[in-house]
């Protein structure tokens, strides 16, 4: 296809490179990522993923020797042969990665004559007949890699030996392994390989497939239908360089507000507004916290979205403040169907200005949603999402805190949209085939964009369908899973990758969707969903009930302890999410990320990280009181139940009672606490809590923490405090010097005092500015307050 080189030019930090057949470009994005370019059916798009390319390339020099090009970064030997084969070396000359120079031979599937439709008669189903692909980058597979990232895909952790399918798909029926789709396409992974990681993201949104070696274990390849070859080599060596480098190109989720963070609860639906009162009343009185409620699709007109049914909310902007006053945020439904329905102004206006996708013929496509006949509109025009984003002020007039977009695959009830349903692509008209993928990203964005011109906060917008880089706009919950065990622990490597994808702020449906809860499912997963940055309930319409008190006392009692941990958690959570901003690392975190060196995290599917200090390893099987637990090499870890210290690199089994979901603490941490609250803001917090797991003879560890409104752009503006805890344990083990220091001092409603908790320790005596602090000890814990910054010598 591409034959041999024939010349090349280099122009800054672009190599372009004529092979017999075609051009190919090589962009040096950074020493460690460089983008591979040619067109093949089209010019070159403007990135949907990628909005603000910043090239630090560094030195760049290419040389010309026996038939090779050979691109040489601060990084990277980039090796390229006739034929465009291609093979990346660090500078160690260690390969990364290379093409795959062998033919391409499938695994044998055996069956034969009409095996196959009469297989299919009964129901099964067989490997679907692969659309033809276009585009097809073959890379060599070595013995020990393992495979992460590519969005939401079901199964496990590590993706080698499976395919899987770009093209957002709502499908219902419970997700097990063999789903090759699902509602997002994030077309972006990461390979590990002797402890060196590396990634490919390949920017092309139309259906794309991912096989980590399903097809041959000689080689993984991805490649698409249609569009160009357009990829980035992202190095590491280390995953989190890796996940670093990738969202520096799609971007980073941006700091959220405050209370999104806390418990949300959801239905399909709360309806009429006396239910939700209830609902909101029920949390109070059974003194479990809460901030969020939402509306899903009945509280509409018939799902006539942006606006509301009188009967059943006959004034949402009354029951909405009084909620408010009650210290709960409502977020609605937002689907793309617009009813098709003369005299309906989002219809009408949507007609006139022609913001819905057409046919081919440029009539107006129709398919069918909740509201039946229903139009899209054509987010991939930005006219029609700045009219998008105006009308979410129809909502936030009324009081809505936050917008959850559904749907947006986009479903439809009527069949698939045909291929040739046509978009306005920002004036480069295309087809379906190549927005369908994109086509809630766009959406997200145009509601994100509409909040915070209405509103001035960060917008919280919720999404089932995305693309690489919606993280920009949108958190993201996993779609329709079930009330089934294996969906709980599917959740977990699925938030992972998600997180390794870029999208750090994410959930699941803690319970389930579908199907009915048990008390047991519930308890458990509610553990689970404590430490995920989104924690939100949701169940399905006619499923049993699912709020934290529908079933029994011990599991309401349950519910209540995991969930006001969480209120305790949330500044943690919120250092992890202002660090994430820099850094792209997410909340929900795989073993390996931190302990790339222990090959032994490499394929826990069944633990994770919540940021770099707490691992969690739940109890995802029914009936079982004990688990076996993995801590991974290279640090300590502290039993958060007994306090407990035990030896990285161990196994052990955790007796784990209904009511107790094992969480351990790297050892030298702090974890900042803030108290209980009904909900985010219910208190003025000028105290903040430190729970402090000191460190060992001679060692010391350091901890920053971020303090902002919680809820404006200020912080942008330098409106926040960060500050800087240490402990340093002296080589005798006599004493600990702690220390507070206010690195940046922006916010105005800065902490008045600092509690401590000293965990495993009993201090003698704690002084501060040569002045006695008085203290407690109780059993193994020292307790102690101080009112000001600086240096604090505790005797043990
Ligand atoms: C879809 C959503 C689900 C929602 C339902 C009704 O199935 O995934 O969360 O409750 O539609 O709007």
């Amino acid at each position: 296809m591409f034959g041999k080189i024939k010349s090349h030019k280099q122009q800054g930090n672009k190599i372009i490179i004529g092979f017999e057949q075609i051009e190919v470009i090589i962009q040096v994005i950074t020493p460690s990522i460089v983008n591979f370019f040619a067109s093949i059916a089209c010019e070159r798009r403007k990135s949907k993923a990628i909005e603000q390319l910043v090239p630090v390339p560094g030195q760049v020099a290419v040389h010309y020797s026996n038939g090779k090009l050979i691109i040489r970064t601060e990084k990277l030997v980039i090796d390229i042969a006739d034929g465009f084969f291609v093979t990346i070396f660090d500078h160690k000359g260690t390969v990364l990665s290379e093409d795959y120079r062998g033919d391409a031979v499938p695994f044998i599937r055996r069956g034969s004559g009409d095996g196959l439709a009469v297989a299919a008669e009964e129901g099964h189903k067989l490997e679907d007949e692969r659309n033809k692909l276009n585009i097809k980058i073959r890379k060599k597979m070595e013995k020990d890699m393992f495979f992460y990232g590519l969005g939401d895909k079901t199964g496990h952790l590590n993706k080698k030996g499976y395919h899987y399918k770009m093209w957002n798909t709502d499908d219902p029926s419970p997700h097990v392994e063999s789903f090759e789709a699902m509602y997002k396409s994030i077309p972006f992974f990461i390979a590990l390989k002797e402890k060196q990681s590396f990634g490919y993201f390949f920017d092309n949104t139309f259906e794309s497939v991912f096989d980590m070696g399903k097809e041959n274990s000689d080689y993984y390849f991805f490649g698409a239908v249609d569009g160009n070859l357009d990829y980035y080599f992202i190095y590491g060596p280390s995953v989190k360089e890796v996940v670093g480098g990738y969202t520096y190109l799609t971007g980073t989720a941006p700091l959220p507000q405050l209370w999104t963070l806390g418990y949300q609860q959801c239905r399909w639906s709360y309806a009429p507004e006396n239910r939700l009162r209830e609902i909101a009343d029920t949390f109070r009185e059974k003194d479990i916290p809460c901030d969020v409620l939402y509306l899903d699709i009945d509280y509409m007109d018939g799902y006539r979205v942006f606006t509301w049914d009188n009967k059943q909310f006959p004034n949402p902007e009354k029951t909405l403040k009084e909620l408010k006053e009650k210290g709960f945020k409502v977020v609605t439904i937002i689907d793309p169907g617009v009813k098709k329905d003369k005299g309906y102004s989002i219809y009408d206006q949507g007609i006139e200005n022609h913001y819905f996708a057409t046919d081919k013929d440029r009539i107006p496509y129709v398919n069918k949603v909740w509201p039946g006949d229903a139009l899209y509109p054509d987010f991939s025009n930005e006219k029609a999402r700045k009219w998008w984003a105006t009308n979410q002020k129809i909502m936030t007039d009324a009081g809505v805190a936050g917008i959850w977009n559904d749907m947006n695959e986009p479903a439809s009830f009527n069949g698939p949209l045909p291929d040739d349903v046509s978009f306005n692509n920002d004036g480069v008209r295309t087809d379906h085939r190549e927005i369908h993928n994109v086509y809630g990203h766009y959406m997200s964005k145009a509601t994100y964009e509409g909040i915070k011109q209405a509103t001035d906060k960060r917008p919280f917008v919720i999404t089932r369908a995305c693309y690489a880089g919606t993280q920009k706009y949108s958190t993201v919950w996993t779609g329709d899973n079930q009330s089934l065990w294996e969906h709980l622990r599917m959740s977990l490597p699925m938030l992972m990758n998600l997180g390794l994808s870029g999208i750090s702020f994410c959930g699941t449906d803690v319970g389930g969707f579908g199907f009915d809860c048990t008390a047991e499912l519930l308890s458990r997963w509610v553990q689970v969903g404590a430490f995920t940055p989104l924690f939100r309930n949701h169940s399905s319409i006619f499923t049993r009930d699912q709020e934290p008190w529908a079933f029994d006392e011990q599991t309401e009692s349950i519910n209540r302890k995991y969930i006001k941990l969480r209120y305790q958690l949330l500044p943690y959570l919120y250092d992890i999410l202002h660090n994430e901003e820099t850094t792209g690392l997410p909340v929900i975190r795989p073993l390996l990320l931190h302990y790339q060196n222990d090959p032994r995290t490499y394929e826990v599917n069944d633990e994770f990280l919540c940021g770099e200090n707490i691992l969690v390893a739940p109890v995802v099987e029914q009936g079982a009181k004990a688990r076996l637990v993995y801590l991974p090499e290279g640090d300590q870890w502290v039993d958060y139940w007994t306090k407990e210290t035990i030896a990285g690199g161990s196994y052990i089994v955790k007796e784990a009672a209904l009511d107790l979901c094992p969480i351990y603490i790297k050892a030298a941490s702090f974890l900042p606490l803030y108290p209980v609250q009904s909900y985010v803001g219910e208190k003025e917090i000028d105290q903040l809590t430190l729970d402090v797991y000191p460190p060992e003879e001679g060692q010391s560890s350091t901890y920053s923490h971020y303090q902002d409104d919680g809820e404006s752009f200020d912080y942008q503006k330098g409106v926040f405090n960060l500050y800087e805890f240490s402990a340093h344990k002296s080589d005798s083990g006599n004493e600990l010097h702690l220390s507070i220091k206010k690195k940046h001092d922006g916010y105005k409603k800065g902490y008045h005092s600092f509690k401590f908790i000293l965990n495993n320790t009993k201090a003698s005596a704690v002084t501060m500015y040569g002045k006695q602090i008085s203290h407690e000890v109780i059993e193994n814990q020292t307790f102690f307050s101080v009112e000001e910054e600086g240096d604090i010598q505790i005797k043990l």
